[in-house]
């Protein structure tokens, strides 16, 4: 596997592998990496003939009062398991490569970011947006794969490329969850023992809104009152925001009808998880 950590090496590699017909499938990632993360990276070895991961902990998309400087970090363990799974080449820029002195430019994606984490995290999806494009401008990838987890994030990214012209496919890959089905997520490394089964709700409050839903119930109101409930009673968490919304402007909507976003975002303690399920009506 080769390791690059410079924009211009990880071009010249690029336009070696697509001038020798190589079709190049990437995943761009935070590192500290899980099984989510590991089941991007296989299914990018099957999309593609060349497979690329990043590893980049962007500054741009956390605000001053996040959690940049405590984020999980192990880029020595995150590129043995890149090794292990095949993968053809990591990117991993330092921030001095990726926003030099003088940088200024970044973009924006305005509407599908409104609600859900861009209400709650004001500059995220712009650092997301910027980062991404960086990204892509490095590793000219034919293809790129998205979680389902952050499904604002790869609605947004659909978005751009299609609203910017990239000639790139954007691939969404379904929620890894752990086997008592909290999703994986490298911030669960945050999570005291006895805040897991706290956490546990996001996803058992997923199952129940299925259940509602598949039982007739259409209100909004009503299903996100039975899943607010869900997750508070027994206290240690706080809802961020629990909302049901159009999959495709990430507007809110009052009744369910066709599939409908349920997206979740909790504290438990100090450690902001979020979780979602498409609600087929
Ligand atoms: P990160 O949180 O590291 O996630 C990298 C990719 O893995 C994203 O597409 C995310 O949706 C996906 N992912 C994370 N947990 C997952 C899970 N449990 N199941 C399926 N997919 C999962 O998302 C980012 O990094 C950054 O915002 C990034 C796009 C790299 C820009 O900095």
């Amino acid at each position: 596997m080769r390791i690059i950590e410079n924009i211009a090496e990880m071009r010249r590699i690029s336009d070696t592998w697509r001038a020798e017909g190589e079709r190049i499938a990437f995943v761009p990632t935070m590192g500290y990496l899980h099984e989510g993360h590991l089941s991007l990276l296989r299914a990018a070895r099957e999309l593609g003939t060349r497979s690329v991961i990043s590893i980049f902990v962007n500054p741009t998309q956390f605000a001053p009062t996040e959690d940049f400087a405590s984020y999980p970090r192990d880029l020595r363990k995150d590129l043995d398991l890149c090794a292990q799974t095949g993968i053809d080449a990591a990117f991993v820029p330092t921030a001095e490569e990726m926003y030099p002195e003088g940088f200024q430019t970044f973009i924006e994606v305005t509407r599908v970011t409104q609600n859900l984490c861009g209400a709650s995290r004001p500059i995220f999806f712009r650092g997301v947006a910027t980062v991404v494009t960086k990204l892509f401008n490095a590793v000219k990838p034919h293809s790129a794969l998205f979680g389902q987890k952050d499904f604002q994030q790869l609605v947004t990214i659909r978005r751009m490329v299609k609203d910017l012209n990239m000639d790139i496919e954007i691939v969404g890959h379904p929620i890894i969850r752990e086997k008592d089905g909290l999703a994986m997520s490298s911030r669960n490394t945050y999570l005291r023992a006895d805040e897991r089964p706290v956490a546990l709700r996001l996803s058992r409050s997923l199952q129940l809104a299925r259940q509602l839903v598949n039982s007739g119930e259409r209100n909004a109101a009503a299903i996100l009152a039975a899943v607010s409930d869900s997750i508070t009673a027994g206290g240690g968490a706080t809802i961020d925001y629990a909302r049901l919304c159009d999959t495709e402007t990430i507007e809110d909507v009052e009744v369910v009808d066709g599939p409908t976003l349920l997206a979740l975002a909790v504290w438990v303690g100090k450690t902001r998880l979020i979780d979602n399920c498409v609600l087929e009506s």
